[in-house]
């Protein structure tokens, strides 16, 4: 076993708040583990900050009308807060656009264009002339070719699930300008993934049959199954890590190349603080990298990275990549966009002193072999009845009773008593548990625990026996007080601010794991306990009722009168609309499109000339059914040539209720060329 642990939980994107989801599947566990791994006496480092680059920063940035600058300054505050708010103990939380992160980023990339890892290949890639700015996929629209839905993304239509390539978008349009972009020849570095086939398979699914989630070695396998191309490790955008060469302006480093690179720049930075050697943690052999991420970083963290660290050469690879798989809320996906989600900031302000409530909530519905659930109800039990019945319950009677009878001071006991065996059981069991990330087992131990302690209570009723036998009496509370100073021990990792709470009670310190497990007697006989501290109180109704509301108000203002409609498109101003030139006309002619099964071609008086359109509709209407319809013509859209012909504009269509194109009409007829607006 190796002597120390770099564990990287994956960074957040500064373009919001963190929310459950990211804590239950990412940062909680990682948590617990860095925390145990501390306790184990290992040289941990726990390396997290925000991930500032990528599109969905510009995206919001462009949504919200300010800088990229602004939008991750405002969320990188927020999240990092929440994750000190939380307990979340990172060693370094820092951010990819700090000066050292991009020294140590175009130093990676440097050390592999020098070892000539890339391939430099010209590809061509959509721009727009107007914005004068090549598009990333996420901001190119068009129609999808697998459902006809009008607003796919050049990476993925929302409506149908199909992945996408922007070349494969029927009509696409740049979403800076709304302009049709162009196809321009660009260089980029590639990194030829498929050369590191044979060294992923050796190294993954060889080698980690066996110790790695099934949920990720499946992945995986099926990845490398499927052959792995060559994937463009920079991109032709504005903001992001500059390409460190000559001639490559106006190219940064691919979001998926930096932020990896951030566990080790952020690294540098706390090794830098705190004299320490980072490469102790990257690169030696007695030390373990260990990824927590969410199963959308499978690729990320399997492949790419390891392949760029293997390219590199100086890198050991990760002993193991424990991704957890996502949270539903309340049965329902989590999602930033529909503000479907229960934000850790407002759960904070909402739950004053109630973090541990929440971790120990999220940590039993982890999704770790599959999605899982958080609901507000079950949020509630788990408090009421096993966090305040069980666990506080317990220790609450113990010191109570300890101090109405002793004074506070721990009475003489049976120092081999079998019930002892308890706490070694359940600390072995935790820790077997957490070494095999399953964080679940591992809270269930512990609680097992003060269950026990509970039930031995009761059964041994010390508050009875305290008159007719006083040193049964004794002996019950000596053996229930080393129960409850187990917990306070073992409930640490999982439970930060109780075990403070619990130490200050019981006047002890926390031990490293291997005291733990040795010492049978954790608090002696004498010993001197301070006041029972309040660690749990009951979550009313009324609390949880105010949550269910702000989630139906979630839920209205979600709400569709129309499932099936598309989302609003990005808002115009009313100077977009005024250039929009949409007037009334009527079809003269209508005919079929030689060789196109889909396309007729009108010619349609617009009321200021007589004009040439064409258009898909020739699967719901014969040309016949269409001349002399009265029709909306969008006037001043460019001409484009569809099969040779040149198309003066569009009619303006939509669905009916079987999925059947039709005309949109004026409610009488009016003269042609009238403006609509
Ligand atoms: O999926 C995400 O939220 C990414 N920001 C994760 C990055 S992890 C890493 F590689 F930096
Ligand atoms: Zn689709």
């Amino acid at each position: 076993m190796s002597d120390r642990k770099m564990i990287t939980a994956a960074l957040p994107y500064a373009n919001g708040p963190v929310h459950i989801g990211h804590l239950a599947g990412v940062y909680i566990p990682a948590d617990v583990y860095a925390r145990f791994n501390r306790r184990l006496g290992k040289d941990v480092a726990f390396i997290c900050g925000s991930d500032e680059h990528g599109i969905p920063i510009t995206i919001r940035a462009k949504k919200e009308g300010v800088s990229p600058q602004d939008i991750v300054d405002q969320y990188h505050t927020v999240i990092k807060k929440s994750f000190a708010d939380l307990g979340i103990s990172f060693d370094e939380y820092s951010r990819t656009t700090s000066a050292k992160h991009k020294e140590v980023s175009q130093d990676f990339f440097k050390t592999l264009y020098n070892k000539d890892k890339f391939l430099e290949e010209s590809s061509e890639q959509y721009y727009d002339e107007e914005a004068k700015e090549f598009l990333a996929d996420r901001y190119i629209v068009g129609t999808c070719p697998n459902c006809g839905n009008e607003n796919a993304y050049g990476d993925q239509c929302e409506k149908c699930g199909t992945t996408l390539s922007p070349s494969e978008l029927i009509n696409p349009k740049s979403m800076l300008s709304g302009n049709i972009p162009i196809l321009k020849e660009t260089n980029n570095w590639y990194l030829p993934l498929n050369e590191y086939e044979d060294f992923l398979n050796e190294w993954i699914i060889e080698g980690h049959k066996n110790d790695w989630k099934p949920n990720v070695y499946g992945q995986v396998k099926s990845w490398i199954t499927e052959g792995l191309k060559p994937r463009a490790m920079t991109r032709d955008l504005n903001w992001g890590v500059p390409v460190p060469l000559p001639n490559a302006e106006g190219k940064v480093l691919y979001v998926w190349f930096d932020a990896p690179i951030g566990y080790i720049s952020f690294t540098q930075e706390w090794a830098d603080k705190n004299g320490k050697n980072w490469k102790d943690y990257w690169q030696s052999d007695d030390s373990e990298l260990i990824h927590f991420i969410g199963k959308d970083n499978i690729v990320f963290h399997c492949i790419i990275f390891p392949a760029m660290m293997k390219a590199h050469g100086e890198y050991k690879m990760p002993t193991n990549v424990p991704a957890f798989e996502f949270l539903n809320l309340e049965n329902e996906k989590i999602s930033t966009s529909r503000n479907w989600a229960v934000w850790a900031h407002e759960y904070i302000e909402e739950f004053p002193g109630q973090q541990d409530v929440l971790r120990y909530s999220l940590l039993s519905s982890a999704p770790e072999t599959k999605d899982n659930n958080f609901t507000w109800k079950d949020f509630q039990t788990k408090n009421n009845s096993e966090l305040v019945g069980i666990f506080g319950n317990f220790i609450n009677r113990v010191a109570v009773l300890i101090h109405k009878y002793y004074d506070g001071i721990i009475p003489a006991g049976n120092e081999n008593a079998e019930e002892l065996n308890e706490i070694t059981k359940a600390i072995t069991e935790v820790e077997n548990f957490l070494e095999n990330f399953e964080f679940r087992n591992a809270l269930t131990s512990m609680m097992n625990l003060a269950r026990f302690g509970n039930q031995f209570l009761q059964i041994e009723e010390p508050w009875k026996t305290i008159k007719e036998n006083p040193e049964k009496a004794a002996n019950s509370l000596f053996i229930a007080v080393q129960i409850a100073v187990g917990l306070a021990q073992i409930c640490e990792p999982f439970l930060p601010f109780s075990a403070e709470k619990l130490q200050k009670m019981f006047n002890v310190s926390q031990l490293n794991w291997s005291d733990l497990k040795n010492e049978k007697i954790l608090i002696k006989t004498g010993h001197q306990i301070n006041p029972s501290e309040l660690l749990f109180s009951k979550i009313e109704d009324e609390t949880i009722e105010f949550q269910f509301q702000k989630l139906e108000n979630t839920k209205s203002s979600n709400k569709k009168t129309n499932p099936n409609a598309n989302p609003m498109k990005d808002e115009i101003q009313f100077d977009d609309f005024t250039k929009i030139d949409l007037r009334t006309a009527t079809i003269l002619t209508a005919e079929k499109v030689e060789k196109a099964d889909k396309l007729l071609k009108f010619s349609v008086d617009s009321g200021i000339d007589v004009r040439t359109v064409v258009s898909g509709v020739a699967e719901s209407f014969t040309p016949e059914e269409c001349v002399g319809k009265q029709v909306m013509l969008l006037a001043n859209l460019a001409p484009r040539k569809i099969r040779g012909i040149e198309s003066q504009g569009m009619l303006l269509l939509t669905n009916n209720a079987d999925g059947k194109l039709v005309f949109v009409t004026p409610e009488v007829k009016v003269e042609n060329g009238i403006e609509i607006g």
